[in-house]
């Protein structure tokens, strides 16, 4: 009884599991498609014994893996992993994502860099020409957030984009607060005509902890689709 988009999270989620093997060091994504991910993991760890160590990329995916079984270890610890798998708001024909709409993307890019090599998993709805369409996510310090939301939106001004709003994502009692304690600017910018360039400026304004575009970042995504059907591209 999944509904069409489940069904194509799950299927895409079920397939890149199958890249895991005993004796690997695993990031595990965030969101709705890296939950599958971690639920397929948790039953290979019951049903086969496979045997791995995970570093979850936020506190949510932390407590899905405990629940599920898979046994769990800081990046530190780690150092560095075989493999990460994770979900993306976007992905382009190059294989660059925009990430973060689930607010993880610092501890994202953190553990799918430190990783030999990142399996993104998406529905087909994921798959655009050009990034931009979905909000950009870009973490920002509390400190001086006005003014870095001011140099942020100067900066679009000049930069091949359609939009230059910065806003700051809201939850009920009012920031919305990342893991590490910084919050978040979504970025409404259409369309981004250079990423690559897009990714390096943002970092330079002080205030910006990191941006959610990864560039050269992904390796493999595997597209799943709403009748179970699979596609993987490299
Ligand atoms: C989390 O911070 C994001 O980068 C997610 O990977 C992204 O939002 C995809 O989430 P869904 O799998 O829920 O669409």
């Amino acid at each position: 009884s999944l509904s069409p988009v489940d069904r194509a999270k799950f299927a895409a989620a079920k397939r890149a599991s199958a890249f895991v093997e005993s004796g690997m060091k695993v990031g595990l994504g965030t969101g709705s498609t890296a939950a599958w991910l971690v639920k397929c993991l948790g039953e290979r760890v019951k049903d086969e014994g496979l045997d791995i160590i995970a570093v979850p990329t936020s506190s949510r995916t932390a407590a899905l893996a405990e629940e599920v079984g898979i046994r769990i270890t800081t990046l530190d610890e780690a150092r560095w992993l075989d493999l990460t798998i994770d979900g993306a708001d976007e992905y382009d024909p190059e294989l660059n994502l925009i990430k973060g709409g689930g607010g993880a993307l610092l501890q994202e890019k953190i553990v799918a860099t430190a990783s030999d090599r990142m399996i993104v998993i998406a529905d087909a709805t994921k798959k655009v020409d050009t990034l931009g369409a979905f909000p950009l996510p870009v973490e920002v310090i509390g400190f001086g957030m006005r003014t870095t939301r001011m140099l942020i939106e100067e900066l679009l001004d000049g930069l091949d984009v359609m939009g230059t709003k910065a806003e700051p994502r809201m939850t009920d009692g009012g920031l919305y607060v990342t893991d590490e304690g910084n919050h978040i600017l979504d970025l409404h910018l259409g369309r981004i005509g250079n990423a690559r360039q897009l990714a390096l400026v943002l970092n330079q304004i002080p205030g910006v902890v990191e941006n959610g575009l990864f560039i050269d970042i992904c390796d493999v995504i595997v597209t799943g689709h709403g009748d179970g059907r699979v596609e993987m591209r490299d």
